[in-house]
């Protein structure tokens, strides 16, 4: 054989061999969706796939998909459609993840024959095996949901990561069974990670020269772990016996003391879990962020009851005042939802006043969306009218503006450490970055560069943002 045709072959077979297949993958919903995301990517890494960034070049497409409010499925029917003719000219495969997958479940297969692949919340590890059915042409599905899996190990494969903050799953799952949502049957049971396997992924990230961690789960605060052997490898640890649990608070102060050079804010707080301990440990750690998202859907005891959330109005007002007693300057965000089924006139006054005595720094508000499946579906009826919703929705979003505004005017004048993050959306000379408390500062970048603490005098503010100069490399966090 001529040798130049043989190193051609030669080279072909190498090719053929590292050949990688194209996925692109998009993410809807929430933080756990997109840190989801992270880990699906590094699972598929290590099975010949390969990340794109363009669906049209693409051999497989994945959606992460989120179920929480009937808008998001509907955006995700719509996004599904719009990939129609690509699938017919490029023989691209479809898989359906997450939520919305476990939902559904073969319904998804049956309903949108665009599909080729369905996988739920718990059943990433099983992607190299499903996938090979589709390489056959086979539908392929597995919506198992499992009462231990927590991905630990798997190291994620970040996704557009600016390379300073980055998600760190700690449970899944919830157990609250609030009766509007449906996670707890799209995310089943609630479970915690081994805490090594979190400490090793914050060591990796902070080799990598990440500054921020966001410590993931529903329900962080019931973050819970039976066992030993902490202490050995990461020496600052609590030394950990046997049969000793390790909580929130625990895990906390372990992570703020083993990486003091890192901040560290976690999402979601549930109201009745939220310890004392768990505020002390905030308090006492500089690298702790003063920020806590204490989700509280309603001002009304009456609906809370409805809700099945597991506090009252009263429990959750004290406990905001525990908070701005042991740390004055911690900040607190919101989800609210309107119009839940018999919620009337009387109810949404309450909801406005127990805004305006926690004058929350920002939040997140919704309409009451009806989930199939829920208690709320099956036990009560949704007979808020449309306009009605709308109304107070409206109402709502307008009051925490003017508090927004009002906490982030007692900024001015002052001076913060902020971390910056990347260049400021509206100008390419500004930095963006945010404070301890999660507010974003935006400032001309002069020469400081994303990663650093810098110290920002605060000038001006909107309701969203602060604006300022920034004077020095700060000594803070
Ligand atoms: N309708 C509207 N909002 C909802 N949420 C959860 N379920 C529903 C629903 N059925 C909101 C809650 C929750 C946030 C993540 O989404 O406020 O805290
Ligand atoms: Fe849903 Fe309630 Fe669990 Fe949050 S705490 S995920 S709202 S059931």
């Amino acid at each position: 054989m001529d040798s130049t045709i043989a190193k051609i072959e030669t080279k072909n077979v190498v090719n053929l061999k590292n050949y990688k297949k194209k996925v692109f993958i998009e993410t809807y919903g929430c933080q756990m969706n997109f840190a989801d995301s992270e880990v699906i990517l590094s699972i598929l890494k290590n099975n010949k796939y390969k990340r794109c960034e363009n669906p049209l070049e693409s051999d497989l497409i994945l959606i992460n998909t989120c179920s929480i409010r009937e808008k998001a499925e509907l955006n995700i029917r719509r996004k599904l459609n719009s990939y129609k003719k690509l699938k017919k000219e490029n023989k691209t495969k479809i898989g359906v993840l997450g939520c919305m997958a476990e939902r559904l479940k073969k319904k998804f297969l049956e309903e949108e024959k665009i599909v080729d692949l369905v996988v739920g919340p718990d059943s990433y590890r099983d992607l190299p095996n499903l996938l090979n059915k589709v390489d056959n042409n086979e539908k392929a599905i597995n919506v198992k949901l499992s009462k231990f899996e927590t991905y630990e190990r798997i190291i994620p494969e970040r996704i557009d990561s600016n390379m300073i903050s980055a998600f760190v799953s700690i449970t899944r799952g919830c157990d609250n069974m609030c009766t509007f949502c449906v996670v707890p049957f799209t995310r089943g049971r609630e479970r915690s990670r081994d805490p090594k396997s979190i400490l090793n992924e914050i060591h990796l990230l902070e080799k990598k020269g990440f500054k921020e961690i966001t410590l993931l789960g529903q329900n962080v605060d019931s973050y819970l772990w039976y066992g030993g052997g902490l202490k050995k490898d990461f020496p600052k640890a609590l030394p950990l016996q046997r049969r000793t649990s390790l909580r929130f608070n625990n895990l906390l102060e372990i992570i703020a003391k083993e990486k003091p050079k890192m901040r560290i804010r976690f999402s979601t707080s549930n109201p009745q879990d939220m310890s004392d301990e768990v505020i002390e440990v905030i308090a006492k750690y500089p690298n702790i962020c003063k920020h806590i998202h204490l989700p509280v859907q309603s001002g009304s005891n009456k609906i809370l009851k409805k809700m099945n959330r597991l506090h009252t109005k009263e429990e959750y007002l004290t406990l905001v005042e525990k908070i701005k007693n042991k740390i004055p300057s911690c900040s607190i965000s919101h989800d609210l939802i309107t119009g839940f089924p018999s919620e009337n006139d009387e109810d949404h006054l309450d909801t406005l006043n127990l805004m305006e005595t926690v004058k929350y720094d920002y939040g997140y508000m919704f309409k009451y969306s009806e989930r199939p499946g829920t208690m709320a579906e099956r036990k009560f009826t949704d007979n808020v009218p449309m306009e009605i919703k709308n109304k107070r929705l409206n109402e709502i979003i307008l009051k925490q503006k003017k508090h927004s505004l009002f906490r982030n005017q007692q900024f001015l004048n002052k001076t913060l450490c902020v971390l910056i993050e990347k260049e400021s959306k509206k100008s390419n000379d500004f930095w963006s970055g945010r404070t301890t408390q999660n507010t974003v500062v935006v400032f001309p970048k002069k020469n400081f560069c994303p990663g650093d603490f810098v110290d920002v005098r605060i000038e001006n503010c909107t309701s969203a943002t602060l604006i300022g100069d920034a004077i020095r490399i700060s000594k803070d966090i």
